[in-house]
């Protein structure tokens, strides 16, 4: 490398004394060749290995994510104090991951990335030490902690102390939980017990055909169950977003994957003490939505995807969906609305008629809960025929997931809007964000059908007896005159809103408006939650 000092010397050198050579002082010359070999991370082979897999390498990933030149290591040359198995004596600088703080979007962030090329990336107490010590500058710096995990797990060499390294971390996970975002980055295994720190983690990211995460490995399961699963099949990308929804977003690359992490952090504040952050729109607050006013005219048993009905209430039509793939009857995401960051929850129509179950339960009370960890108001649009029926949800325990959904909301402070599309029924009605559970502001559009149950299973109940008795022939049209009636009378939110239960049926077309300036109207809302107070949520 050029010596910059002494090319400097030498042209000045040039002008009136002999040329010189400038020897680098010995100590120089070490230092440099000790941080050289500490940025190469593993031996030229293991190096050579991860390209070959098509990964990237730990500070490559920090490149990818941070703004040029942000980075600031912290503990470049710590090494394991490990003596058995010769681990000290490889002196390994780093310990297997990289620490440290840099900027993303000009917002300061906690970045720690795991080094495949060394010991596996896995985790020994130094490697461990480095990041809660991280992670706790980050808490008193009030910015996110953001993990990119690429190891084998505990390291083995080192016993107890490994174990207690994660320890050390699945604390620090739970304790800032709700103080700064945390979020973790899978891009290659992630095995046995350090899946729980992403797990304790807000937002888990995994890339298609890298990542993997399992508490036991396919060879364990056959071993114990005899069933025969590969790496993907078990706990791959899709596995997780879809089946066991762990993983919120996936993608197709590595650097599709760092993208999508600005775009996240971009919605989100840096801490628990801010609020989230603002931006021009030169979207009209009044936009009209026509949309609205076409589902009013539509079959109310015809489905549709929610999505459509966000991106036209949008700022700029932009949505970023949560957890896309999991329980895709229930929606959650952000948006902004009039410049401002909200988090949406919606019913989803297209997928089991938007009907809530168990992992819709699960997905929205999380949702909420961040949300409310983070002053980030929440918009709500229903649109719910009820629970969804079967002997493997009452099973599943759908009543105690169900009651997540209800004290998450409850519990809430944030601004809550509710805006009520079309069906709101039975328990469901309740628990999406009703005014008697919470809601500060709620409205409905002309479309909506508030009521304790559906036309066609009130009838049933109501009028069993004259069903029954009536002559074969006439039970159908009978059903059908029944049916109307009860839809007259109560299949519309004009029961509800003389109650005070909806506090506005508004124009349809005008709805984005509505919602901006309600948001507007409770901005101010401040509701702190009762001083020493531990609720118990139901797990
Ligand atoms: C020490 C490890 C290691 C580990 C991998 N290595 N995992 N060293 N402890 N946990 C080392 C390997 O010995 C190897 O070293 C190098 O990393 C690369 O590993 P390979 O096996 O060659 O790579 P690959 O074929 O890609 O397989 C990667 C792997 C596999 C799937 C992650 O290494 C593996 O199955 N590792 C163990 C995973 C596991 O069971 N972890 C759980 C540990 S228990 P050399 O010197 O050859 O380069 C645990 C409990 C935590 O984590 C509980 C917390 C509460």
């Amino acid at each position: 490398m050029e010596d910059p000092i002494a090319g400097a010397a030498q042209q000045a050198g040039k002008k009136s004394h002999p040329k010189k050579v400038r020897v680098v002082p010995e100590s120089l010359r070490k230092f440099r060749e000790i941080r050289e070999a500490a940025e190469a991370g593993g031996p030229p082979d293991k190096v050579e290995a991860q390209k070959k897999r098509g990964k990237l390498t730990a500070r490559e990933r920090i490149a990818y994510l941070v703004d040029e030149g942000t980075f600031q290591e912290l503990g470049l040359l710590m090494e394991s104090r490990c003596t058995d198995f010769g681990i000290r004596d490889k002196h390994i600088k780093g310990d297997g991951v990289v620490t440290g703080f840099g900027r993303i979007g000009g917002r300061l962030a906690a970045i720690f990335s795991e080094d495949f090329t060394q010991l596996g990336g896995s985790l020994g107490r130094t490697h461990a030490g480095k990041i809660a010590k991280l992670m706790d500058m980050a808490a008193d710096a009030r910015c996110p902690v953001i993990g990119i995990l690429d190891s084998g797990g505990a390291r083995i060499q080192e016993g107890v102390d490994s174990l207690d390294g994660y320890g050390e971390i699945f604390y620090r996970n739970t304790k800032y939980s709700g103080v700064v975002p945390q979020i973790s980055i899978i891009v290659g295994p992630c095995a046995g017990g350090a899946v729980y720190s992403p797990a304790l983690t807000d937002f888990v990211f995994m890339v298609q055909g890298l990542s993997n995460m399992f508490v036991t490995g396919p060879e364990v399961v056959k071993a114990a169950t005899g069933e025969s699963v590969d790496f993907e099949t078990l706990g791959g990308a899709m596995t997780h977003a879809s089946k066991s929804g762990v993983c919120h977003f996936t993608a197709n690359s590595e650097q599709d994957c760092f993208r999508q992490v600005k775009e996240l952090l971009s919605f989100l504040p840096a801490s628990r003490h801010e609020a989230p952050p603002t931006s021009e729109t030169k979207d009209s607050d009044t936009r009209r939505i026509s949309l609205l006013e076409k589902l009013c005219e539509m079959d109310p048993r015809k489905p549709y995807r929610v999505h459509h009905i966000i991106w036209w209430l949008a700022d700029d039509h932009k949505f970023l969906e949560v957890h896309h793939n999991y329980a895709k009857n229930i929606v959650v995401g952000f948006v902004r609305l009039g410049g401002k960051v909200v988090g949406v929850i919606a019913n989803n129509p297209a997928h089991m008629a938007g009907a809530l179950d168990i992992n819709a339960s699960d997905k929205a009370a999380r949702f909420i809960r961040f949300m409310n960890a983070f002053n980030i108001p929440i918009l709500t649009l229903v649109d719910v025929p009820g629970y969804w029926p079967g002997v493997a949800q009452e099973h599943g325990g759908i009543i105690r997931h169900g009651a997540k959904l209800l004290y998450a909301y409850a519990e809430a402070t944030v601004p809550k809007v509710t805006l009520v599309l079309r069906k709101a029924y039975g328990g469901a009605y309740i628990a999406m964000s009703s005014k008697m559970m919470g809601g500060d502001i709620n409205f409905s559009l002309p479309s909506a059908e508030i009521a304790v149950m559906g036309p066609r299973g009130a009838i049933e109940i109501l009028y069993s007896r004259q069903i029954k008795e009536a002559k074969d022939e006439e039970k159908e049209a009978m059903r059908a005159k029944l049916a109307k009636e009860y839809s007259d009378k109560f299949a519309s939110p004009y029961q509800t809103a003389s109650t005070g239960s909806i506090d506005e049926v508004i124009e349809p077309a005008q709805a984005r408006a509505r919602l901006i300036s309600a948001f507007r109207l409770l901005a101010e809302k401040r509701r702190p939650g009762e001083a020493g107070r531990s609720g118990n949520i139901p797990l």
